[in-house]
């Protein structure tokens, strides 16, 4: 039965938690779609939606995605990984047509299209760190799918302890791609993680300068 009561935002963020151990419970498809979805909705620089995401269901691609990373039995238990990638040739190949394709759908003006064909190549093509670029934007499309999933009431686990290799073998990924993180989804089994606690205001957040306290 697919979800049909979802949590407020901020009673998602509250209750999300890593989960150290999944059930057997599937995730319905329709559930699965909107958490996806969320996902693709997400922002990115110049709406190049560089990511690509593989998800992963079958028990045997499971274990494999499980004994690349570093044997962690949540990447196997949970009812679906999704493998969030980035590929640092998608916008050479055909993703920057697609964008201004879509724009000129949306209403976007022809000079900002002109303009975009040169700029954007000219900063991908030459940018210092474009795998840190890649990832930055496919963590936020990764983080909406998330929150999406922890409103619908399933529980999360991101993974980054993987061996990339093992990952790209098992899940045949082309060359051109890097993997970002993994994003188990399912239901929690047993005791949900403590709770790990977060920095302060006064630690991270600063008023108008460096240094100087945000007073809330
Ligand atoms: C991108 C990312 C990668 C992570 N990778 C791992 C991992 O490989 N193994 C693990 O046990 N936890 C991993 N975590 C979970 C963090 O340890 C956890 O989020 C943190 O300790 C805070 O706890 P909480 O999520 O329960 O609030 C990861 C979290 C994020 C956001």
């Amino acid at each position: 039965m697919p979800n049909l009561m979802e949590k407020t935002l901020s009673q998602t963020i509250s209750e999300r938690r890593t989960t150290p151990s999944f059930d057997e419970r599937p995730i319905p498809d329709e559930d699965l779609k909107k958490i996806l979805e969320a996902g693709l909705q997400a922002p990115s620089g110049f709406n190049m939606q560089p990511w690509r995401f593989v998800v992963v269901r079958s028990e045997e691609q499971k274990k494999k995605l499980r004994l690349a990373s570093f044997n962690q039995a949540n990447v196997e238990e949970a009812a679906a990984v999704i493998v969030a990638c980035a590929d640092t040739e998608g916008w050479s190949h055909g993703d920057l047509e697609e964008m201004l394709r879509l724009g000129r759908e949306g209403g976007m003006p022809e000079t900002y299209a002109a303009q975009a064909q040169v700029t954007i190549p000219n900063y991908l093509g030459n940018h210092p760190d474009l795998t840190a670029w890649l990832f930055k934007q496919t963590m936020v499309a990764f983080t909406y799918m998330m929150l999406m999933a922890e409103a619908l009431g399933y529980d999360t686990a991101a993974t980054e302890g993987f061996e990339e290799d093992k990952i790209r073998e098992a899940l045949k990924l082309p060359v051109s791609f890097r993997v970002a993180a993994l994003l188990g989804v399912g239901h929690l089994r047993g005791d949900d993680n403590f709770n790990t606690g977060r920095f302060s205001m006064a630690r991270t957040v600063f008023d108008d300068e460096y240094g100087k306290p945000m007073k809330l």
